[in-house]
Order: C-alpha cells, then sequence, then structure tokens
C-alpha cells in the first residue's frame, strides 16, 4: 500500500473530515494568517480563536513566556468578536477549508447567544465549546471544573444549534471521565481535549509571576503524556468521538493520540515553531498508516494494546 491509497477520512460528531488533522483554536487566528505556510484545504480543518459577543483585547503583557518543552499563555480570549468573525473573516476562505467556531462566553447566557450567531452561517462546519480557558474565570472557576456548571452550559449552547457540537474539555478537573460523561449526557456529539493546563512560573529577580496575570496556561510537548493519558480515560468512559490536543508536533505524536482513542487530533503550539507543521502531520499519518497496513486512518482508533488491567 502507498500513503496515497490509504483512506484518510474520518467523521467528528457528524463533522466529514478529508484527514484527521486540524489546528487547535487560539494558535491559528482565523485561518489566513497561516495560508503563506501551507494549504489550508489539505488540512482536516482549523478551529478558529475562541469567539465572544464583543471583540475582547485579552490581558496586558507580558501574556507568553516560553516553559520548559512548552510555552505559558494567559491571552484571556482577544478576539475580534463574532460578528466581524462572520463579516469579514470567514468570507475571506474558500469554501474548500473545513471551520469549525469556537464558542465563549463570560456567564454561561453569552455562550448561548454567540453560538445561536453562528447557527446556520454558511462555513461554519460545527461549533467547539470553549470551557476550558484557564486563566479566565467566571465566579472563580472554569466552567469546565464544576460537573453543574458544565453541564449547564453544554445544556445551553445544546439548545441554540443545530450544527454538530464539540465540547473542549479541561484537564484541571480530578476525573477527566466524569467530565466527559456529563458532556455526553447534555447532547455533545463529540469531545476535544486537552486545554492549556493549569500552570504558574515564577522571575526570581522581580519576584513576580512571569506572567503579569499571575497563572496562565500550559501548552506544548510538555503536556503531551498528560493529554494522552486522558484522552484515553476519556474514550473509555463515553461513546463519543473524540478529538486529542496537547503537544503534538509531529506525525507520530498524531498517532500516538489516534491509537489512545483519538478520531481526530489538534495542533496548537507547534503551530509558532513551524506554521507549516500541519500539512506535514498530515503525510506522516499516511505514511504510518501505509507502513503498518492500515487501510483506513479510522481503523488506528483506539488500537492501543494495554496491558491487561491498563
Ligand atoms: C497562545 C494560545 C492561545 C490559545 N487560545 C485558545 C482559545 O482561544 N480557545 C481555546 O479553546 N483554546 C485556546 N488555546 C489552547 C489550545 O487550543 C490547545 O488546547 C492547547 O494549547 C494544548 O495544545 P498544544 O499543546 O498543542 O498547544 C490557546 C493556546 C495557546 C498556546
Amino acid at each position: 500500500m502507498t500513503p496515497d491509497q490509504v483512506d484518510m477520512t474520518v467523521d467528528l460528531g457528524g463533522i466529514e473530515l478529508r484527514n484527521p488533522v486540524l489546528t487547535a483554536s487560539g494558535t491559528f487566528g482565523y485561518g489566513t494568517e497561516f495560508s503563506p505556510f501551507l494549504e489550508l484545504e489539505s488540512l482536516g480543518g482549523f478551529v478558529a480563536k475562541s469567539l465572544t459577543l464583543e471583540p475582547r483585547t485579552g490581558n496586558p503583557p507580558p501574556r507568553i513566556a516560553e516553559a520548559p518543552s512548552g510555552m505559558l499563555n494567559a491571552i484571556s480570549l482577544e478576539n475580534v468578536g463574532v460578528e466581524a468573525f462572520i463579516r469579514e473573516r470567514l468570507p475571506a476562505l474558500s469554501d474548500e477549508v473545513t471551520v469549525i467556531a469556537s464558542v465563549f462566553g463570560t456567564e454561561i447566557e453569552l455562550y448561548g447567544r454567540v453560538t445561536e450567531r453562528l447557527d446556520g452561517v454558511s462555513g461554519v462546519a460545527g461549533i467547539e465549546v470553549n470551557a476550558s480557558c484557564p486563566h479566565v474565570k467566571a465566579g472563580g472557576i472554569e466552567f469546565g471544573q464544576d460537573p453543574k456548571a458544565l453541564a449547564a452550559l453544554v445544556r445551553t449552547v445544546r439548545q441554540s444549534t443545530r450544527l454538530p457540537m464539540l465540547v473542549k474539555l479541561s484537564p484541571n478537573v480530578t476525573s477527566i471521565a466524569e467530565m466527559a460523561r456529563v458532556a455526553e449526557a447534555e447532547g455533545a456529539d463529540g469531545l476535544c481535549l486537552i486545554n492549556a493546563v493549569q500552570a504558574l512560573d515564577v522571575d526570581v529577580d522581580t519576584r513576580r509571576p512571569v506572567l503579569a496575570n499571575g497563572l496562565g496556561g500550559l501548552s506544548g510537548p510538555a503536556i503531551r503524556p498528560i493529554a494522552l493519558r486522558m484522552v484515553w480515560q476519556a474514550a473509555s468512559a463515553v461513546d463519543l468521538p473524540i478529538c486529542g490536543i496537547g503537544g503534538i508536533a509531529s506525525a507520530e505524536d498524531a498517532v500516538k493520540f489516534l491509537l489512545c482513542g483519538a478520531t481526530a487530533v489538534q495542533v496548537g503550539t507547534a503551530n509558532y515553531l513551524d506554521p507549516g507543521v500541519a500539512g506535514q502531520i498530515v503525510t506522516g499519518i499516511a505514511e504510518y498508516a501505509a507502513r503498518h497496513g492500515f487501510a483506513r486512518i479510522a481503523d488506528l482508533v483506539g488500537a492501543l494494546e494495554t496491558p491487561q488491567g491498563g
């Protein structure tokens, strides 16, 4: 078998993808910024920066910092707002690009309103509910950290759209399986995990946190084994398709997520190091599948051989 004979298509909760590689919200702008570096049409799709009802400027700097094998960020959902996204950003993309819109709100009702606005808009293939920004708090917690708050959030968004709805879970919880079941019970079509891991770093000279916000989210290869563990646990807990996220920088990394039960993956922080990397990951996955005799990428999903009791 040659790589071009591999069936790369996957179904992510009702979103038909030409291959399982997407790019992650907040790390790929609104798509067009990356078109000098790769053909957007060659990706399975991309998740746009999380949208709020009104535009947001985000936190003051410093709001990103290097960390061992990753980065810390506390951008805090800087975005153009849902209206400008629909009016200016979406029309700049070809019809061939699969776009998933990510929604966010500081209150549950606001999530619903952003979602309603996107419902039925041509060019939006699905909704990703950002239930998990680790440095924007409502009432002191992430929505995604409390099962009751998560249930109310998913229910509200579910009532606001007929589009496929993916719920992006927080890693900052005790039981990812419990949160996955909550999202499934409230009508999610798929799950995305993980968002950044809540983190802190310190400048010893100033004796202050390195980020102006104090806490931030850790992303990049540093979190990959945590993400793999959580994807595997979530995949064991629910029947929903899962999009694996966390430190993916190569085709091999992506294959690990598929084996742990992810139907598709998202590439995040790695886009900053190499803006064309997601395209290379598509090619590399096809090569892996051909080399190992998998005619369909879907056959790799959950194919991890686990030790007994593992
Ligand atoms: C600078 C930056 C901005 C981000 N903004 C968003 C966002 O707007 N919405 C969201 O759901 N996730 C956001 N994320 C989280 C990523 O989508 C992803 O879940 C996380 O970074 C883990 O993947 P990675 O290790 O491949 O980066 C952001 C991450 C980074 C690094």
